[in-house]
């Protein structure tokens, strides 16, 4: 894995604002500063704390999060008007480091429909709504809006546009999960090889996950050139949702001979995040969810936990410790085998001998066939009867 700058990858997370869009989400001011509190201590480069004009409350969330959050850069969103604009500017006042993120739809179907304006007017938008921003802060992202459903010439030159006019972060979401990992690729390496001055901007993802591809084409994003990806905890956000920052993180993390990137982000700090945004949201977190599902480090078939027991790495290509949890679990069922119920019994203190042994073993299995889960207690009370009984 390399280290150089060069192959950072800042991670930019959206859960205060993309992922308070996910229906049903919406957190109070006090529920957001504690979930910005644990993004600053995983090393968030850039909290995206909410989108100051949609209400006062969003604003008072954003400036609250400004004051406080000292180590990332807090950011709020603003379409292309310049009221949007002022009331971001506003918000992120107090941040010791402070971004506005602006943006407005670049392809065909969002300029005619629903933005209902000529291409040239979006440019001439585009150059006022960056150029306004830079009055409030240097750092000022701009976002091409549903990019991967943008002609690419049109896209050049209002990402031209937005560079010139003072950009320092160019965003090309895949707004609504329609690109396909090569394509994100290629369309990040299209724009990075003929737009004039790229090299004075950074380039990010931000994938949604209509089909299951938003972590996936976050990575070819990068692989591509993007040096930074926007992403949410637990991967809640608009629709599907957004890429997992989970995901994203671990997969630079653990696959770096693949991936030759990194992050800063402190990864421990993953699970308490998580479990934070679910208990603060109320969406459970999938149980075969990567990373951070219940599943995610347990083992179930009597294979796999005798290789467990035997050397961690045969079914684990990351440890719990990495991701904050204290243990693997080796879960007690009809698919255990003697191995994993010999080591469960030595954990509860039990020594038996061979015979009590083989004869737990066959009433463990006889239950394990009557019932889905098998408690530690549901061991003890069986172990404990046949040394009565025997
Ligand atoms: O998905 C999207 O296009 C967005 C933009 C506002 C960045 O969330
Ligand atoms: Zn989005």
């Amino acid at each position: 894995m390399s280290h150089s700058e060069a192959n950072r990858v800042r991670i930019f997370d959206t859960t205060l604002r993309d992922g308070e869009q996910s229906p049903g989400a919406s957190m109070t001011l006090e529920e957001k500063l504690r979930i910005a509190e644990v993004l600053e201590a995983m090393k968030v480069d850039v909290i995206e704390a909410g989108f100051a004009i949609a209400s006062n409350g969003d604003f008072e969330c954003v400036q609250k999060i400004a004051e406080q959050i000292k180590n990332s850069t807090v950011c709020s969103l603003a379409r292309a008007a310049l009221g949007d604009i002022e009331r971001a500017g506003e918000a992120i006042k107090p941040a010791k480091s402070g971004r506005i993120h602006t943006f407005i739809a670049t392809s065909p179907l969002h300029m005619q429909v629903k933005l209902q304006m000529d291409p040239e007017d979006v440019i001439e938008a585009i150059h006022k709504s960056v150029s306004h921003a830079r009055k409030y802060t240097d750092d000022v992202e701009w976002s091409a809006e549903d990019a991967t459903r943008s002609e690419l010439p049109f896209l050049y030159r209002a990402i031209e546009t937005a560079i010139k006019a003072g950009a320092t972060t160019i965003n090309l979401p895949d707004t609504v999960g329609y690109a396909t990992p090569d394509e994100y690729m290629a369309m990040f390496r299209s724009v990075i090889a003929n737009v004039a001055n790229a090299d004075k901007a950074i380039f990010s993802t931000h994938c949604h996950n209509d089909l299951g591809l938003a972590v996936a084409n976050s990575l070819a994003g990068v692989a591509g050139g993007a040096r930074q990806i926007e992403c949410t905890i637990n991967g809640i956000g608009e629709r599907a949702g957004n890429a997992a920052m989970e995901e994203v993180v671990m997969a630079i993390k653990t696959r770096g001979d693949a991936l030759p990137f990194h992050t800063r982000i402190v990864t421990p700090e993953i699970m308490r995040a998580s479990k934070l945004v679910s208990t603060v949201t109320g969406f459970a977190v999938q149980n075969n969810k990567a990373i951070v599902g219940a599943n995610a480090f347990a083992h179930e078939s009597g294979i796999h936990q005798d290789g467990m027991l035997k050397n961690a790495e045969t079914y684990e290509i990351m440890t719990p410790a990495s991701i904050g949890l204290m243990k693997s679990s080796l879960t007690m069922g009809k698919h255990s085998g003697r191995h994993a119920f010999a080591d469960k019994l030595k954990d509860l203190g039990y020594e038996l001998g061979d015979n009590a042994f083989q004869e737990c073993f066959r009433r463990f299995k006889a239950l394990g066939d009557r019932k889905k889960n098998i408690y530690d207690e549901d061991i003890i009370a069986l172990v404990d009867d046949e040394v009565a009984t025997s």
